[in-house]
């Protein structure tokens, strides 16, 4: 497998280039306009990997997406979960579907929590084992933090219940091994984490477990509760970065 990933240490932002380096086939997470589209493009060639999948885990409010610019320079759509309330036409992703580059594959969970269309891929190479061997986790599942649940929609109501998807896609989680390695989207001090986010880009679910304070809250009541408490202001311009990656510029 072939796992590059590639930061914005300005804004705390991470982005994954994933591939299997037998078949030459690649999907590319979360690309940034601050990288710039044609970065991917020239890593993937620089590992000889043709990119067949632009897999964003949420319409961001942070940063400006390069997913569309990206997609279409590579003549495909972007993938997005099919809760996306995105205005252009996307490839649609549901719960246990899979990217399938070869020996390598990305599994979707759906979880949804910091937006209702929150995914995580799990990353597999069969020639290693069936077992996932890294998540990349989006916003659902920091080093150290949780997702924020206010940036889709910010009205009391909307952010408690997603507080609560939240608890349960940080539990689904947990299913998975301690020794799976987790890539969020952010790091540092990304608007995107809270008080807690660490500025390590990387970590283990089983790290996360023994140590992350809100994977250990078991009471969803007090995770809404505490999450809501400790929120940071929300980044600069969220409303506007958020509609112009959902494509409601054009
Ligand atoms: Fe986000």
């Amino acid at each position: 497998m072939i796992f590059i990933p590639m930061w914005d240490g300005s804004l705390g932002c991470s982005s994954y280039l994933v591939g299997d380096s037998a078949g030459g086939k690649a999907l590319v997470v979360d690309p940034l306009q601050n990288l710039g589209a044609d970065s991917y493009i020239l890593s993937a060639a620089e590992q000889g990997l043709e990119i067949v999948a632009v897999v964003e885990t949420h319409v961001h409010a942070d940063h400006h997406s390069a997913a569309r610019e990206l997609a279409e320079k590579l003549g495909i759509h972007v993938s997005l979960s099919h809760k996306a309330p995105a205005a252009f036409a996307f490839n649609p992703l549901h719960d246990g579907d899979v990217i399938d580059l070869g020996y390598v594959s990305a599994q979707l969970w759906e979880t949804p929590g910091h937006t209702p269309d929150s995914i995580s891929l799990l990353i597999a190479d069969t020639t290693r084992s069936q077992e996932p061997w890294a998540v990349l986790t989006g916003d659902s599942l920091f080093v150290g933090d949780v997702g924020r649940p206010d940036l889709a929609d910010p009205t009391v109501d909307a952010v408690k219940a997603a507080a609560r998807d939240q608890f349960q896609s940080v539990q689904r989680l947990m299913n998975l091994e301690d020794t799976t390695e987790i890539y969020p989207a952010h790091y540092g001090a990304s608007a995107c984490g809270g008080l807690f986010l660490n500025h390590k880009p990387m970590s283990t679910i089983g790290f996360e477990r023994k140590w992350n304070r809100f994977v250990q809250l078991t009471d969803p009541e007090e995770f809404t509760n505490q999450l809501l408490a400790l929120l940071k202001p929300p980044p600069e311009g969220a409303a506007a970065i958020r509609s112009e990656n959902l494509g409601q510029d054009a």
